[in-house]
């Protein structure tokens, strides 16, 4: 197995509370934020706290002005020859710089993606597991990976292509080209382009916009959107039809409800 711990004492992730947001950086500067085992393993933690918290609305992923984040820790790709079946088999479970990828997959909670600077490889593949990217004009993307006659294995061949449709999916994977923030904007990569360094405060302004809206129905979009780009249309409309009967239960929508009649703002409490 690869020689990378999965603990470490460094703070490869800090997680602070920003209204209803949690801002979650990855911290590992002096190399780019390439993700090695400890900090995907911080960063399931981080993201579990979030999670559980019923006050967080959404999460926001940063990096630096430099790095977003450059990739897998390429310095972890050792592969022996006794230890490839045991390889294999971590690539499932016991592997967490994989597992972090499949946690985001099941995530709850609206990830928004505030990149400056190199969003590479593994990193994009991140932000792509999240729901949507805001990036800084200095960004750059790309999936590299066949460079190193790799693929991008952490989700980028599934999502890339779902996100800009495959034939552009795969001209990007092939040539390993790098993307400004403007041409990310152009094929839908990223949902906003603004000034160098201000990523992380329009990610905020859209989770404030967010706000007023109940949290179980942004839940509830999300399930429905996610799930929806995996079935037959006809079973989409089944499960919007089941996720939007599921909320007939909560009080927030009685609330919600209540409050236009009474022409007052709602208060919705995530249940
Ligand atoms: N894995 C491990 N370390 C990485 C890394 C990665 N994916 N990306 C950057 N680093 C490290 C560098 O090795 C260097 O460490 P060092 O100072 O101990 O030598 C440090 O981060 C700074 O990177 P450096 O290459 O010196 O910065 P740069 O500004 O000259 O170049 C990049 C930046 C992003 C172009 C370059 O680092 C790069 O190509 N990284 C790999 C990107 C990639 O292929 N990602 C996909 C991985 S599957």
């Amino acid at each position: 197995m690869s020689s990378q711990g999965t603990s470490s004492d460094e703070k490869l992730i800090l997680s602070e509370r920003d209204g209803r947001a949690v801002v979650i950086t990855l911290n590992r500067p002096d190399k780019l934020n390439a993700i090695n085992e400890a900090m995907a393993t911080q960063l399931m933690a981080a993201l579990d706290a979030a999670e559980a918290d019923r006050d967080v609305l959404a999460i926001i992923l940063q990096g630096n002005e430099k790095a977003f984040c450059a990739g897998a820790d390429l310095s972890g790709f050792s592969d022996a020859t006794e230890d490839r079946y045991d390889n294999y088999r971590a690539r499932y479970n016991q592997r967490k710089t994989r597992a972090v990828y499949r946690y985001l997959h099941n995530y709850t909670k609206p990830v928004i993606s505030a990149v400056e600077g190199f969003c590479l490889g593994g990193g994009l593949e991140l932000a792509l597991f999240g729901d949507f990217i805001v990036a800084g004009e200095g960004a750059q993307f790309a999936l590299p990976e066949a460079r190193h006659s790799l693929i991008p294995g952490a989700g980028g061949t599934q999502n890339l292509p779902r996100r800009i449709g495959p034939a552009l999916a795969k001209e990007l994977m092939w040539t390993a080209r790098r993307l400004s923030a403007a041409d990310a904007k152009e094929i839908r990569l990223v949902n906003h382009v603004v000034p160098k360094g201000e990523a992380l405060a329009k990610a905020k302004a859209i989770v404030g916009e967010m706000e007023a809206s109940g949290p179980l129905a942004i839940m509830m979009i999300k399930q429905a959107v996610n799930r929806g780009t995996e079935m037959p249309l006809a079973l989409g409309f089944y499960q919007e039809s089941d996720l939007a009967q599921l909320l007939a239960f909560s009080e927030d929508r009685q609330e919600g409800v209540k409050a236009f009649a009474e022409k007052r703002k709602p208060k919705f409490k995530g249940q």
